[in-house]
């Protein structure tokens, strides 16, 4: 871990506004004295507005888990970058339930990008190989594509240091499989090389997710190139995400050290 890492819980749709009130009571005093480590959670945008209200002045940034390319139109159902910037500062896109689930290709994605850095948001961008594409041994082919779709879409010059990426193999998404602290450093390292190759100016944060645990994250945060992480579904439960953070900040510390 170079740069200050960053813990990033991923709520996906879960949690009412009254659910996520006492769990941001629970999570603050956990995080409360952690340094040296940024923390933040991506909530559904019903619990943005209190989620902001009850974090203001802590440690624990709010961001939402998506938005619309479009700064408005005929997209019902849909929330522009331009309508979340009043709300909060950065938006999670890319991730792999929209590319799957919902059918989000490669471009509208780079859209997507863009379209929250031009509003003044800070994005994180998810990208990572199915099962199959890794099995076939195309797991650099794909991350490079998802990668390469969003630098399609860039207008002027990046600011790529402020970039986070976060590579999250879709076969341990949720399926308690995560990737051994080798398989994600490769791919890590390979996707901070591949940004290099375009933009050798900066270097982006690039985080893990995908099954990140209390128990596996210390041994992901020991790898030289992972940032942090992307933590789904641990990261609705306050004591654990929080024990999550305090792995960050003790390997953070012993790099500080060395
Ligand atoms: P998981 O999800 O930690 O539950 O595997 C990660 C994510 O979806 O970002």
């Amino acid at each position: 871990m170079g740069r200050t890492p960053l813990i990033a819980g991923n709520w996906k749709m879960y949690k009412t506004e009254e659910q996520a009130e006492d769990y941001i009571q629970a999570l603050l005093p956990r995080v409360s004295v952690s340094d040296g480590v940024d923390v933040a959670i991506c909530v559904p945008f019903t619990d943005l507005r209190a989620m902001i209200d009850s974090a203001r002045g802590s440690r624990v940034e709010v961001y939402a888990q998506n938005m619309h390319h479009e700064p408005e139109g005929a997209f019902t159902g849909e929330i522009s970058a331009a309508m979340l910037a009043g709300w909060c500062d950065l938006t999670l896109v890319g991730h792999s339930e929209r590319r799957h689930i919902f059918g989000e290709r490669d471009d509208e994605v780079g859209r997507k990008f863009v379209a929250s850095l031009a509003h003044g948001l800070s994005v994180i961008l998810a990208v990572g190989e199915t099962s199959d594409e890794r099995d076939e041994g195309n797991t650099f082919d794909v991350v490079d594509r998802q990668l390469d779709a969003v630098f399609a879409e860039l207008a002027g010059p990046p600011a790529v240091d402020a970039w986070v990426i976060a590579y999250e193999p879709v076969w341990a998404i949720g399926t308690g499989r995560t990737a051994t602290p080798e398989q994600a450093q490769e791919v890590v390292a390979h996707i901070k090389q591949h940004v290099r190759s375009r933009f050798p100016d900066g270097s982006p944060r690039v985080l893990y997710g995908g099954s990140v645990t209390a128990a596996n994250a210390a041994s992901l945060f020991a790898q030289a190139d992972i940032d942090g992480a992307l933590v789904g579904g641990v990261s609705l439960r306050a004591e654990e995400f929080g024990v999550i953070v305090a792995a960050a900040e003790a390997a953070a510390g012993s790099r500080g050290a060395a």
